[in-house]
């Protein structure tokens, strides 16, 4: 009797607290009911509102196992926040297609399947901080090209083989928003290092070097595989005024391995290097002038620049590229000249990719981005097809400026770019900039960011 009515006590308690937090949250009229119920929750359980033109769907401390089902209407944001949900899996948001933010935080998830996003394309922000997450597959983020704002930390990450996609992924310079503060719990030589910064080698140890290309010779793992030519003997060096690799015209199929590591200029022209591979320069960190025009070149991987860091020229006129696949141009962080012309860029979809990274690196200059198919663009700068492209989009409506979404929020400081402050667990992430960004008019800004999708 006692303990019934001290329960009794405590769930009142809980509900009067709850309504105060809410009602000092300034919210939208609420509609929906919140009728207590035992097992699989239905998302008619979680409270619908609307403020300024977005949809809110709130399921927070539902004690919900699983994503809610059965809900039929738009939402543009979900908050699951302080649930029990241990898994998403596969679809697990098939009915929640429009989403713009995501709030998972504080639940038991301790695996995410591969394609649980599945359908978010107009995700921006999702936030998986505080849960039990070991794993995560760079896979599992492809169906949301536009997330900016991801939260990850407070999770045990085992920084092992498995996360190295998802670490790659998190470092590309572009993305500073994506999992700020998360840290390896695992294996203990990197406890505590940031995601951020880990250096993604020493994840995955056994993935590096020559073994990618030749996974029988494992023993010979310190010795670099040797093209038969040494590129001394085929190529000519120069010491002065800068090194440089003269490797113009010697009928080279590949990149040689064993370009020296201080080559400040390295002249590749001329050859036949058709497919561009992952990692070919690695050694390469002192290289300012990397020069490939003129070799039929048609492919590019997509870690095929990693290492050149300090690349500030690369001359790639004269080949055979169509587009840039996603992600091939993030290594280079300080390129200033970029030569484009003579290729033959196809202007569909592809090559957004190549624009929206010319957009976020204004200092770099290039020459010759031309249309060559399809037929209707040819001739065409790439970027007024890409004008004509979003010119037929339909316009997102416009945001008003306090479209913000809290999460169950004290803090009321929107996020800064950069790192974020690790105390503030409570989260105020402010749509408005997002959206901003996103919408895909007008396109003078220099800092705007278009629609790009992951091939
Ligand atoms: C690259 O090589 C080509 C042909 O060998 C040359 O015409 C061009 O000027 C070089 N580019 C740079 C940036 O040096
Ligand atoms: C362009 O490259 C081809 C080989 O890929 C070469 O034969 C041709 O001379 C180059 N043209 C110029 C203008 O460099």
């Amino acid at each position: 009797m006692r303990a019934t009515a001290a329960l009794l006590m405590l769930l009142l308690w809980g509900s009067v607290a709850l309504g105060r937090a809410r009602r000092g949250e300034r919210r939208g009229k609420a509609r929906g009911g919140t009728r207590k119920g035992t097992g699989k929750r239905s998302a008619t359980e979680c409270k619908e509102y609307t403020e300024a033109g977005q949809t809110y769907l709130d399921c927070q401390d539902r004690h919900l196992t699983a994503v809610p089902t059965g809900w039929r209407g738009q939402v543009d944001h979900l908050i699951l926040a302080r649930n029990k949900i241990q898994t998403l899996p596969d679809n697990a948001f098939v009915h929640f297609k429009g989403l713009k933010s995501l709030d998972v935080q504080q639940n038991q998830l301790a695996g995410i399947e591969a394609r649980a996003f599945a359908g978010l394309n107009q995700l921006t922000t999702l936030l998986l901080q505080h849960n039990h997450l070991r794993l995560l597959s760079e896979e599992a983020l492809l169906p949301m090209p536009r997330l900016a704002y991801l939260r990850l930390y407070d999770n045990p990450w085992d920084c092992q083989c498995q996360l190295d996609s998802l670490v790659r992924t998190l470092q590309v310079p572009s993305k500073r928003n994506l999992g700020n503060y998360a840290k390896c719990a695992e294996p203990p030589a990197l406890r505590g290092r940031r995601l951020k910064k880990v250096r993604p080698e020493l994840l995955c140890p056994e993935l590096e070097g020559n073994v990618l290309q030749e996974p029988r010779e494992h023993s010979l793992d310190r010795t670099p595989i040797k093209s038969h030519l040494d590129v001394t003997s085929i190529c000519h060096t120069y010491a002065i005024p800068t090194p440089f690799l003269d490797c113009q015209n010697r009928g080279l199929k590949s990149v040689p391995a064993d370009i020296p590591s201080y080559a400040v200029k390295v002249d590749l022209s001329k050859n036949n290097i058709g497919h561009l591979k992952n990692k070919a320069f690695l050694g390469s960190k002192e290289m300012r002038l990397l020069n490939l025009s003129s070799n039929g070149l048609q492919h590019i991987d997509t870690d095929a620049f990693a290492g050149l860091l300090y690349l500030r020229e690369l001359d790639l006129s004269n080949n055979s590229l169509r587009h840039f696949q996603y992600g091939v141009l993030e290594d280079l962080y300080f390129v200033r000249r970029l030569a484009l012309g003579g290729n033959p860029w196809a202007c569909d979809y592809n090559i957004h990719y190549l624009v929206y990274w010319l957009k976020l690196h204004p200092a770099a200059e290039h020459s010759g981005l031309v249309c060559r198919s399809p037929a209707e663009f040819a001739g065409w700068t790439v970027h007024n097809y890409v004008k004509t492209y979003n010119g037929e989009c339909p316009k997102d409506g416009p945001m008003t400026r306090d479209a913000t979404l809290d999460a169950g929020t004290r803090n009321p400081n929107a996020l800064e770019p950069g790192d974020q402050d690790p105390g503030a667990l409570e989260l105020n992430v402010k749509i408005v900039e997002d959206e901003k960004i996103l919408l895909p008019r007008p396109l003078s800004g220099p800092k705007k960011y278009e629609v790009i999708r992951l091939t």
